[in-house]
């Protein structure tokens, strides 16, 4: 698509299922944000169910790591029968979604061997951040914030070293939380894709029952549930909501609910009693790829210390490639 094309445009419906739906999450949170354009993900699964209205102003994003997974690959060709526009940003070349698709990025994270989806994660994330700049150069983003974003795409891989190299005190923070039977993750816009995917991933290779809520919606309902063998993993970026979250974590820990926070060091948490976990500080709207980080390392390890086979989880299918 040449600029042209590509500003006829008016928002992003972003397709994906399990992990690749949470990065997608990610993904229109990113683009709405830098592109301003209305944009969401919805699960593949349930797309192709509904006998969705499809938009020739619609720009749809098909996001997948095999390339394989039926309940996406169907979702595309239903739109592509009523019309509609698809990329896709997926990892395995030549693959039959990337094929379907009208274009796309393909996600150059390597074979990713293991069923829960980790490094093409992170590549969703960072391809994600490339079609949203790309859109928003083409339209209201300023060269100097598109420069600002590609710098931080480029400081990602030393600051997830730098986050790997926190391994060993993840993996005892695991071994807590692999002791939970309920666990909550919770985030706030940026912050709760990120806890979808850390809820995910928990369940995926520990098998613990870990629910992502928003932390907004905390008091709505879930509130109830938390006491002293709750455990609630919470995302806390220093943006513009941080105060929020804060408040949220008051809430939490005076019902007795243990905490444990992944943050960034320039954040304050006062007095509330928690088990901190920081990454470094990127740009607010890159923050989320990297805290996403921490989170897949915990699962890794709680699903380590309850004795599972990390790489092929029960139940659970690499890619699910028929009905
Ligand atoms: C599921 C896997 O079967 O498919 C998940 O268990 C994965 O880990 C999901 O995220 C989507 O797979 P893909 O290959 O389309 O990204």
């Amino acid at each position: 698509m040449d600029a042209r094309e590509a500003r006829e445009f008016r928002r992003v419906k972003i397709l994906g299922c399990g992990s690749a739906y949470y990065a997608g999450q990610l993904g229109a949170q990113f683009i709405e944000e830098v592109a301003r354009m209305p944009a969401d993900a919805e699960p593949a699964s349930e797309f192709r169910y509904r006998n969705p209205v499809i938009e020739k102003d619609t720009l749809y994003v098909a996001v997948s790591q095999s390339g394989e997974t039926f309940d996406t690959l169907v979702a595309v060709q239903e739109l592509k029968r009523k019309g509609g526009r698809v990329v896709g940003l997926v990892n395995v070349v030549g693959s039959s979604i990337a094929r379907e698709c009208d274009g796309g990025i393909y996600l150059h994270a390597g074979p990713e061997v293991a069923v829960a989806s980790t490094k093409a994660l992170t590549n969703m994330g960072v391809a994600f951040a490339l079609l949203g700049i790309h859109l928003g150069r083409i339209r209201d983003l300023s060269p100097a914030d598109g420069r600002r974003l590609v710098e931080g795409l480029q400081r990602l891989p030393e600051q997830i070293e730098t986050v790997l190299k926190d391994e060993e005190r993840l993996a005892s923070i695991a071994q807590r939380l692999a002791s939970a039977e309920n666990l909550f993750y919770i985030g706030r816009t940026r912050g709760y894709p990120v806890a979808r995917e850390g809820a995910q991933k928990l369940k995926e290779i520990s098998y613990r029952h870990a629910e992502a809520y928003q932390a907004s919606e905390l008091k709505h309902g879930p509130l109830a549930l938390i006491s002293p063998e709750v455990p609630t993993v919470a995302i806390v970026p220093d943006d513009e909501l941080v105060e929020r979250n804060i408040g949220a974590l008051h809430e939490i820990a005076a019902r007795s609910g243990p905490l444990y926070v992944v943050t960034h060091p320039q954040v304050d948490l006062g007095e509330v009693q928690a088990e901190v976990i920081t990454v470094p500080r990127n740009e607010t709207e890159l923050d989320p790829l990297l805290m996403m980080i921490p989170l897949q390392l915990l699962a890794y390890h709680a699903s380590r210390a309850l004795g599972h086979d990390v790489d092929k989880p029960r139940n659970l299918a690499k890619s699910v490639t028929v009905e």
